[in-house]
């Protein structure tokens, strides 16, 4: 292919694609050859990239907006709210050599994520409930990051009791958050102030990130523990 550059971004195996004016995000795939959500899969210096849409995936959308996050090969993660697999796939091919613990209570959901997994040596699926970590505190080890995209109201306190368990001191925390599902009512600056207040005197907030123009009404935060 002509014309293409590949940009490091801060998270090793993520790159900007720049091709002809356009700016798309890729990872370098784990596993050549295999799609799981059927990507588009690109390679370059005979090296295979999958493409990485941020209107598909929050944590894609804060890595191009610039993001500080930057997660390492033989990084740990805590995955709360894995879904389908599609983030966890990529964040999968991110820590290369770490591993992901990738946290669902959907069983159909559990499903795709377990298809995906088969060939992902460090992507390991765990069908339970974020809000109750003792639940699966056998299964996971201490970790330099969680991500957090769960959808639900008690946002703080599902981050604070995973962290209690399994966060390194001045591990960070990556939390999604959508003012409408905590409250449907509130101003949505005042939902997610008050949710990012919660998390105080347990983590320093670093970055609130909006998501637009990729996900409406979102916000992101990166806190590190204290
Ligand atoms: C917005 S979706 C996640 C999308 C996914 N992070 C991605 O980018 O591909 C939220 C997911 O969180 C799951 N979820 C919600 N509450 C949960 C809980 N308490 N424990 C585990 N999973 C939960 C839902 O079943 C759903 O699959």
């Amino acid at each position: 292919m002509d014309n293409i550059e590949l940009i490091k971004t801060a998270s090793d195996n993520v790159f900007i694609l720049l091709q002809e004016g356009s700016r798309k995000l890729v990872t370098r795939n784990l596993t050549p050859g295999i799609q799981v959500y059927g990507e588009k899969l690109i390679t370059i210096a005979n090296v295979e990239y999958r493409l990485w849409d941020p209107h598909r995936s929050k944590l894609a959308s804060i890595i191009l907006k610039g993001s500080s996050v930057s997660i390492k090969k033989d990084s740990e993660v805590l995955y709360l709210g894995a879904a389908n697999g599609t983030t966890a796939s990529h964040v999968s091919d991110i820590v290369s050599e770490g591993v992901v613990f990738a946290v669902e209570f959907s069983p159909r959901a559990m499903h795709d994520l377990i298809r995906a997994s088969i060939p992902r040596m460090n992507l390991i699926p765990i069908l339970s409930d974020a809000m109750r970590p003792d639940s699966y505190k056998n299964m996971v080890t201490q970790v330099d990051f969680i991500y957090q995209d769960v959808a639900q109201r008690e946002q703080a306190i599902i981050a604070i009791r995973n962290a209690k368990l399994f966060l390194k001191k001045d591990g960070i925390l990556v939390l999604m958050i959508k003012s409408r599902s905590i409250d449907s009512t509130g101003k949505p600056k005042d939902v997610i102030d008050n949710e990012v207040k919660k998390l105080g005197g347990f983590f320093n907030v670093l970055e609130l990130i909006d998501l637009e123009p990729f996900h409406s009404d979102h916000v992101a935060v990166v806190a590190q523990r204290v």
